[in-house]
């Protein structure tokens, strides 16, 4: 049975999940190309690390930008100011870094015509569809990792399908990269948004039998 994130969350050194699947889908395209930005917005920092590490080693200089609500929910500031060439903040209220988006600063640094290669945006399904439209009127490339929802993570349920340059894709197995100017964030959207009713339900379920002791 899955577990919430609140589940997850609760678990101890030394406990275990029943099962784990992974890695799926295809390798992100890692290689030298220069001047490459990173934007992780929320636990999308936690992908977006390997990357800035996986870039740097590939010689690229890299510019990471990470953000959070506010400085107690920024995750891995050091690891990513070790894995990159440069590291920006930005959180909404303000606490840490810019007061604002990381789209704000990925902004600021493509407007100061520097040539960069590739944008990778990793976030909430909103901070990359407004990303991608900040970054869109730029000559860079633009790659999303997408967290639609998943069931059998090997291509067969379709929970996972997307749709991008007008082709149904499967993320578990094409993806979870694709080119941010193709991707349909609303239908992305809307279908991550299917089962909120009964996520909402198995959450309060959760809850109250943790205060029954359950758990
Ligand atoms: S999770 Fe079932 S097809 Fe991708």
């Amino acid at each position: 049975m899955g577990k919430t994130t609140k589940q997850l969350a609760k678990l101890s050194e030394g406990e275990s999940l029943e099962d784990f699947v992974g890695p799926l889908g295809t390798p992100a395209d890692i290689r030298k190309l220069g001047t490459v930005i990173l934007v992780g917005g929320g636990v999308g920092v936690a992908p977006i690390y390997p990357q800035a590490k996986a870039y740097t080693k590939a010689g690229n200089r890299v510019i990471s930008i990470i953000g959070a609500r506010n400085k107690d929910l920024l995750i891995l500031e050091d690891e990513m100011g070790k894995a990159s060439t440069e590291l920006y903040i930005a959180t909404d209220d303000g606490s840490k870094g810019h007061h604002g988006f990381v789209t704000d600063i990925m902004k600021r640094i493509l407007d100061s015509g520097e040539k960069v290669s590739r944008v990778v945006i990793i976030g909430p399904p909103i901070m990359m569809k407004v990303g991608a439209g900040v970054a869109f009127p730029y000559d860079v490339e633009i790659l999303v990792s997408l967290n639609s929802i998943m069931v059998d993570g090997t291509g067969m349920c379709g929970g996972c399908r997307v749709t991008v340059d007008g082709k149904t894709k499967f993320t578990c197995v094409d993806g979870p990269e694709f080119d941010a100017r193709k991707v349909d964030f609303v239908e992305l959207m809307n279908r991550l948004a299917m089962y909120r009713g009964e996520e909402t339900k198995a959450v309060e379920k959760y809850e109250e039998e943790c205060r029954c002791g359950l758990h």
